[in-house]
């Protein structure tokens, strides 16, 4: 069904694999558009729990956009580029209903970093490298890059990574709190289903609702508490809000239906 991407299910964990390797996964329109159906695909389907992402062969998670494709696009043009795929692509996957990792297996560079910046959890392989090589080329970064790294590791770690294009180690990337895991390459996906096993454990319509409050933790002109509180509420009125706690007081494990 697609053309760059390779997908497989694990019980309720969808893997999407970005299977471009003579590019490097370079994120081109045509993979964009895959993973955007892929992704929304997952999050419709009742059977899907959660998303794991990560890259073909053992040598990079994605190498950034297709350089190739953009190097003669207008001004006009690259605005266009940027809004279509901050849509269709990473703030779907930052506002998902559903948990979403990046399993980082090589380089993460450019929109490669930006995809695992909007996902929800990473988790690196130790040989990983990532950076946001962008000014480079001339450029900076348009998938996100300059809010979502910033948030994450703060303006002067962002700043340095971003103005020197340097690439960090994954080693590094954990100091700064970019990544939440490094791992041996053969222990990345165990890692990444492992955590996405513990979720999945949980009360899937409290897990989208917690997803919801903490990104409006860094949404401007948004009052993230008043969010909480909303979302709070919101789970008075699921069964699983019923199930879980008649559990607890049966000490049994609680069966969530995402209801
Ligand atoms: N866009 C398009 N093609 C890319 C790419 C990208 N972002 N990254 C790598 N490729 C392609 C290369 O052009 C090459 O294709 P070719 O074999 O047809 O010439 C192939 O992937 C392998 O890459 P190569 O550069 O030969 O591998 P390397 O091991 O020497 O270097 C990198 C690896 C990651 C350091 C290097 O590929 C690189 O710097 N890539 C660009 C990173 C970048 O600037 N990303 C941000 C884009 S906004």
């Amino acid at each position: 069904m697609f053309q760059n991407l390779l997908i497989d299910n694990n019980g309720p964990i969808r893997h999407i694999i970005i299977n471009r390797e003579s590019k490097l996964n370079a994120l081109n329109k045509a993979t964009l558009a895959e993973l955007h159906t892929a992704i929304y695909d997952a999050f419709q389907n009742e059977r899907i729990g959660g998303i794991i992402i990560t890259g073909a062969g053992q040598k990079a998670f994605v190498a950034g956009a297709d350089i190739a494709e953009f190097s003669s696009f207008s001004s006009a043009q690259g605005g266009e580029l940027a809004r279509e795929g901050h849509a269709k692509v990473f703030d779907l996957i930052e506002n998902g209903s559903k948990p979403v990792i990046a399993a980082i297996n090589g380089f993460a560079l450019g929109g490669g970093l930006e995809l695992a910046l909007a996902c929800h959890i990473r988790i690196a392989a130790d040989t990983a490298k990532m950076g946001l090589p962008e000014v480079s080329l001339g450029l900076i970064p348009g998938y996100g890059g300059t809010q979502r790294l910033t948030r994450l590791v703060g303006k002067g770690k962002a700043l340095e990574m971003i103005l020197t294009a340097d690439m960090i180690t994954a080693t590094e990337a954990h100091q700064y709190g970019l990544v939440n895991h490094v791992v041996t390459p053969d222990e990345l996906l165990t890692k990444a289903e492992e955590i996405m096993n513990r979720i999945l454990l949980r009360a899937p319509l409290a897990v989208a609702s917690a997803i919801t409050a903490v990104n409006a933790s860094t949404q401007t002109g948004v009052n993230g508490f008043d969010i909480e509180v909303a979302e709070f509420a919101k789970c008075f009125d699921t069964e699983d809000f019923k199930e879980g706690v008649t559990a607890f007081m049966e000490k049994r494990k609680p069966l969530f239906k995402a209801k």
